[in-house]
């Protein structure tokens, strides 16, 4: 039998599901039942009736899940697949800019830590950052771990974002630089420009659509644009040129690459559905106290 069977049946079996990240390895995509951007992932696995998660993503995808679905088992097949962004802010860090910005809500990208989310009001994503920074209680709003996040979440809003910690960014997404994009451009003159807000705000201010990794897929089969430049991670390219055929799609940069989300393979997929191991564990605690910031985005965002 070939794998990707043995891992079909392995499913079956223990009625469990695999979600998968734009971003991952073609052929982890292929065998999932759903692939997403980070707010979908968080709404596919609250919504799921399936025993066991398999989720093909980073650290902080997989204990989003794993907050929403307490009583659910979350496996992440490769542990080490840890964000690089979530860690710049731990928890000291949100705590002293929190004492320095009393009587503001905090607002966090879903790329942090738990126990960082759960110190803070809301959550958001790269689908609703600017909608959840406008719904707001507070005029100034603390927003970390992205500044290019913030820069983007600021454009859509009059209210004053303060960003903590000082220099937070993906590394695969800030080193997209605008001499890439413009390279890119001169290479493929009738080519839309589509980014991610995680990248820095010179390229953003050439976008024409700047959106999250599906938002991507969504305006690239509704506009009547035939070819893009896609400034994310290179790993979208693959859902892109499978669900928009007929269109075409260049990356800015080829070295855009998130290795953190290469390190799940079809292979520790299925140790991960034999073993039902490495399943993410959290303390209650951490579990509860971030569970309220992830369910007020989800309420909020449209
Ligand atoms: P999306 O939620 O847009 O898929 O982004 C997740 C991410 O980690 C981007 O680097
Ligand atoms: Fe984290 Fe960047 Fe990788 Fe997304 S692409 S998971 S933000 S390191």
């Amino acid at each position: 039998m070939r794998i990707e069977e043995r891992i079909e049946a392995l499913k079956r079996k223990k009625n469990a599901i695999v979600l998968a990240h734009n971003y991952e390895r073609a052929e982890v995509q292929d065998i999932a039942e759903f692939v997403g951007d980070s707010l979908e992932l968080a709404r596919i696995a609250m919504d799921t009736s399936a025993d066991i998660i398999i989720f093909c993503g980073v650290d902080f995808m997989a204990e989003t899940a794993a907050i929403l679905n307490p009583h659910k088992k979350v496996v992440i097949p490769d542990v080490c697949a840890i964000c690089p962004m979530a860690q710049q802010l731990p928890q000291e860090v949100l705590r002293a800019a929190k004492s320095e910005h009393p009587d503001v809500e905090t607002v966090l990208y879903v790329n942090t830590l738990a126990e960082s989310k759960a110190l803070a009001d809301c959550i958001c994503t790269s689908a609703n950052a600017q909608e959840i920074v406008r719904a707001m209680d507070t005029s100034t709003v603390l927003f970390g771990p992205d500044h290019n996040l913030a820069y983007y979440a600021q454009q859509g809003t009059s209210k004053k974002i303060v960003p903590v910690p000082e220099h937070g960014n993906c590394p695969s997404h800030h080193q997209i630089t605008l001499e890439d994009l413009l390279k890119a451009k001169d290479a493929h003159p009738n080519a839309k420009i589509m980014v991610h807000p995680e990248c820095i705000p010179e390229v953003q201010d050439r976008a024409d659509y700047i959106a999250s990794t599906s938002g991507m897929v969504k305006i690239s089969k509704e506009v009547e644009d035939e070819e893009f430049l896609i400034g994310t991670e290179i790993g979208l390219l693959h859902r892109l040129e499978k669900e928009v055929p007929g269109k075409k799609f260049y990356p800015v940069s080829n070295t855009a690459v998130c290795p953190q989300m290469k390190m799940c393979t079809l292979e520790n997929v299925e140790v991960a559905l034999e073993q039902e191991q490495p399943e993410v564990v959290l303390s209650p605690e951490i579990m509860e106290a971030a569970r309220k910031p992830i369910e007020r985005m989800l309420t909020l965002s449209h």
